[in-house]
């Protein structure tokens, strides 16, 4: 499997514990091949093997410098695709990894790929991504005649502090022989018009964010969600996929059920 990094942010980099700032050719010096002049240099030529045994481009901050290049190039769209032509057949699954924003890195991305899957995060204004991904789409089809359909969706930090039981702290509070006192001795006092309200707001986002989700199912042929797991972010410290890192972890439980469904593709 190899994974390359199209972001000049580099957090697939780092995420499989690749240190983004070591020099070495990189993603830049691929996409910078597309341009005249400018030497070739290989995806094979910059791979590098990580602990978890994925391959990997790497990416560097320094590929911010070469997104205006690309609009000089032969063909800026297919510089990426192009790239890929020799190896594509060595690798059983090769995921491009693009960055959030809108970009030639992007329109790459989707150009080079067989199939599409879109990462939102999980909130009100992840719908107003996939608006602006249906605009790049309908672009590249006018442009370039290639329909781009995403095969999934996946909806990350599901219930961030909304779905999840706070069930630590409950259960902490539960054993606090404080508390249990001080529940025995004191009367519960109502709740006030503050904590009334509280509620009722915490209710409505809930309501909203699963009409947001439901829109999302309306858009694409698969949608899944990875519930919010403080794993993720630990794994990412750690630079190892949260496959090898916590497998059985809330978040890595539902990667490993996308994953399956990606190995059922053609
Ligand atoms: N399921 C999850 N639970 C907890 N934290 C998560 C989860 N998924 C992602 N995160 C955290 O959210 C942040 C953004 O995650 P994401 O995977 O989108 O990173 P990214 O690709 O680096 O961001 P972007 O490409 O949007 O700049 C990271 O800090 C990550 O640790
Ligand atoms: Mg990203």
């Amino acid at each position: 499997m190899l994974v390359i990094d199209c972001d000049p942010q580099a957090n697939a980099t780092a995420g499989l514990g690749i240190d983004p700032s070591a020099s070495g050719k990189n993603m830049y010096e691929v996409f910078m091949s597309g341009i005249d002049g400018f030497p070739k240099v290989m995806i094979q030529d910059i791979i590098k093997k990580t602990a978890s045994g994925i391959d990997l481009a790497p990416a560097h901050l320094d590929m911010v410098g070469a997104e205006p290049y690309l609009y000089h190039a032969s063909f800026p769209t297919g510089v990426l695709k192009e790239a890929l032509t020799n190896i594509k057949n060595q690798y059983s699954y090769i995921f491009i990894d693009t960055p959030p924003s809108v970009g030639q890195f992007v329109i790459n991305g989707l150009f080079a790929a067989d199939h599409v899957i879109v990462t939102l995060d999980s909130g009100l204004f992840a719908l107003n991504g996939v608006t602006t991904l249906s605009t790049i789409f309908s672009d590249i089809k006018n442009n370039l005649g290639k329909d781009i359909i995403p095969d999934m969706a996946i909806v990350s930090r599901w219930g961030e502090g909304l779905f999840q039981s706070c069930s630590q702290t409950e259960a902490q509070e539960k054993t606090d022989i404080f508390t249990m006192l001080r529940n025995i001795f004191y009367k519960p006092h109502e709740p006030s018009p503050e904590d009334l309200k509280a509620e009722e707001e915490h209710k409505n986002e809930q309501t909203r964010l699963l009409v947001t989700l439901n829109e999302i199912k309306h858009r694409f042929p698969s949608v899944y969600t990875v519930p919010y797991s403080s794993a993720v972010y630990e794994a990412q410290k750690r630079g190892m996929p949260i496959s090898h890192f916590a497998p059985g972890s809330s978040a890595g439980i539902a990667y490993k059920t996308i994953a399956e469904e990606v190995m059922r593709w053609n």
